[in-house]
């Protein structure tokens, strides 16, 4: 507090919250966790110097307070396509929007995540960025742009925005840090097993929930918490750290003619080039910054002209359909081992909707994993984790940990009734609500939508949900089989019961959705806009709000991605 100790605490007592011109504010926007976690912990660091604080989830930013704001920090996340988190679209759209006031005191500062495996990468972040620079607001700092590997570019930036704050708000606002902090929402205590210290699960069991002839395996995995202290709720995810597939490994120091045993020394580690690849590096997502390496190293205009501008579409056609090692076999060049470890990105966990309730089956956490593993241009594609799991043995230890996902919580309520849809492996949460709903005797009740592709093959969790039929745990049933026959979908059976559901809606149910992002999750959308419509007697637009609504209430959740 070198600067801050010339300036005394104020003699009065501290107000709740302090004043704007004299607070630094913090907004969130937040699909997986990751922007939350960020901004708490600026909140933590800030505090800790002596700031005052308030850290706000977007979804709750009372949006009319923003002209009064003189210092913000915004963290915001995109979503795959270039989507901002669910429960930031009011604010991104309300910033975009007439309404946003002219912002000429503010100064601000934008820490953009995203994922570079897509071409809208940091879209969200960079937008917001752009225009509160447009409504006249100062810029503190330049946004940051964190990849999947976070913490590159998050830590420096966030020390480098917080010692931007504290010259903004000196000599004015610097409490003495014994000074009881001050923050809008209570800061979740840090568990001892985090994303950077994963805890090692046993596995106890790993089993293929779908018949031999389906083209698609899924399985479900049991993982041991034994004494890890590592609660979760449902609506939670696990964070599993893979290890890249052997044969992917051996592949990419094939088609670079490198040593696998050969050291290499990178951000102040030295391990052998094979174990970078294995537990290091991500081998099995193609990123960006990987094809401009191997332009440039192959010197292939091709590549280089895929990266221009207007290449968008091409360029998410090849980041989704292609492998690391796809272009390193079609795009021969010269590589050392060190520049190949630097153009690879750090590998990334991944995120499992946890399909357990600790009340049932106690310190245990259960997964619903799709494996993604399919032909491509000549070659078997898999995918790090859902592969890692999918071939673990009883042997295998499991890095994990819990990403707490707030905004996809059952009804504090245990009267409310539940609505659940769930195709696929979408399905993972609902099994923990369920769980959990039968454990704590709750009186509402439940209303699963499940779809797959074949009824016999794919009807995941089958006993369970018809036992929860007969012992009235679930009390209703809808099912949606695509590929048998007619092509049916969960939303066309949101439609074809939209009468009852939207009594159950009126009558003050959650409704939750799990799944797929791009598409199932917006048609799904698209149905309860029709209910509404249809059964609502309110037009599409009043049928939009009413669904924000119900979003904002937290009776509109979504786990999608
Ligand atoms: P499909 O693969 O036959 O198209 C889980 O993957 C289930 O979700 C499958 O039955 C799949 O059908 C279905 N699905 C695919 N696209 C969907 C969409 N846009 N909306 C809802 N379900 C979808």
């Amino acid at each position: 507090l070198a600067r801050g100790q010339a300036v005394l605490p104020r003699a009065t007592a501290p107000a709740r919250e302090a004043p704007a011109q004299e607070r630094l504010t913090i907004v969130y926007g937040s699909q997986t966790g990751n922007a939350r976690r960020l901004a708490e912990q600026l909140a933590r660091d800030a505090e800790a110097t002596g700031l005052a604080v308030r850290v706000v989830r977007a979804g709750a930013y009372p949006q009319r307070e923003l002209k009064a704001e003189r210092l913000l920090v915004v963290v915001i996340s995109t979503q795959g396509d270039g989507d901002p988190p669910d429960d930031a679209r009011g604010f991104v759209e309300f910033l975009a929007g007439k309404r946003a006031p002219r912002l000429a005191e503010l100064r601000y500062a934008v820490l953009a995540l995203g994922d570079s495996c897509y071409p809208q990468f940091c879209a969200i972040g960079r937008r917001v960025d752009a225009r509160l620079a447009e409504l006249g607001a100062q810029r503190l700092l330049d946004a940051g742009e964190a990849d999947v590997d976070i913490e590159t570019v998050a830590t420096p930036w966030l020390a480098r925005a917080l010692h931007l704050a504290r010259e903004a708000l000196e000599p004015a606002t610097v409490r003495s840090a014994t000074m009881t902090p001050l923050r809008a929402a209570p800061l979740a205590p840090a568990s001892e097993w985090t994303r950077a210290r994963p805890y090692a699960a046993a596995l106890l069991a790993n089993q293929r929930i779908v018949a031999r002839d389906s083209a698609r395996d899924v399985r479900h995995v049991e993982l041991s918490l034994a004494e890890a202290g590592l609660a979760y709720e449902p609506g939670d995810a696990l964070g599993v750290w893979p290890t890249n597939p052997p044969a992917l490994v051996a592949a990419v120091l094939e088609a670079t003619g490198l040593d696998g045993d050969a050291p290499v020394a990178h951000d102040g580690r030295t391990l052998a080039l094979r174990d970078w690849l294995a537990r290091e590096r991500e081998i099995t997502r193609l990123a960006r910054p990987f094809i401009a390496q191997l332009a440039e190293r192959a010197r292939s205009s091709e590549l280089n002209r895929l990266l221009a501008p207007d290449r968008r579409e091409a360029l998410a056609t090849l980041l989704a359909s292609h492998q690391p090692i796809d272009l390193l076999r079609e795009h021969p060049a010269a590589w050392d081992a060190d520049g190949l470890v630097a153009a690879l990105r750090p590998l990334a966990p991944r995120l499992y909707s946890i399909a357990s309730s600790r009340k049932a089956v106690g310190d245990e956490a259960h997964l619903t994993v799709g494996v993604v593993d399919y032909e491509a241009m000549g070659t078997r594609h898999v995918g790090a984790a859902s592969h890692f799991l999918a071939h673990a043995g009883y042997e295998t230890q499991v890095p994990v940990y819990v990403e707490p996902n707030e905004r996809f919580r059952l009804p504090a309520d245990a009267s409310r009734d539940v609505v659940m849809i769930g195709p696929g492996t979408g399905v993972a949460p609902f099994r923990g609500f369920l769980q959990e709903r039968r454990e704590i005797g709750a009186r509402g009740r439940h209303w699963l939508l499940f779809g797959n592709r074949h009824f016999r093959s794919e009807f995941l969790y089958q006993a369970e949900w018809q036992d929860a039929l007969r012992d009235g745990s679930l009390h209703r049933l809808d099912l949606a089989w695509s590929r048998d026959g007619a092509r049916t979908y969960v939303q066309d059976r949101l439609r074809e019961h939209g009468r009852d559901l939207h009594a159950w809606l009126d009558g003050g149910a959650h409704l939750y959705v799990c799944g797929d992002a791009t598409r199932m999750a917006k048609d799904v959308h698209a149905a309860l806009v029709d209910v509404f419509v249809e059964h609502g007697g309110v037009d599409r637009e009043r049928a939009e709000e009413r669904l924000l609504q119900l979003a904002e209430e937290g009776r509109y959740a979504r786990d999608v991605y």
